[in-house]
């Protein structure tokens, strides 16, 4: 008896408070009407606005407190 074939294994995401959302890679990311695409292994994404090098964190989340 077989059952379907394993599919690929699904993207892992992982929200980090007040800090990135970290995503498997490689992956393609639609920002800003462009599509970024990443090759790493794991990609830290900005989810705080801070960031200068959007779509990506640059960790200006720990530097910069909101008021
Ligand atoms: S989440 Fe790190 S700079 Fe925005």
């Amino acid at each position: 008896m077989s059952g379907p074939e394993p599919g690929p294994a699904a993207p892992r995401i992982r929200l980090i408070r007040g800090g990135p959302v970290i995503v498997d890679g490689p992956i393609d990311i639609d920002h800003d009407g462009e599509t970024v695409h990443c090759d790493r292994f794991r990609v830290a994404l900005c989810a705080c606005g801070r960031s200068k090098i959007k779509p990506f964190c640059d960790t200006s989340h720990r530097r910069t407190r909101r008021r």
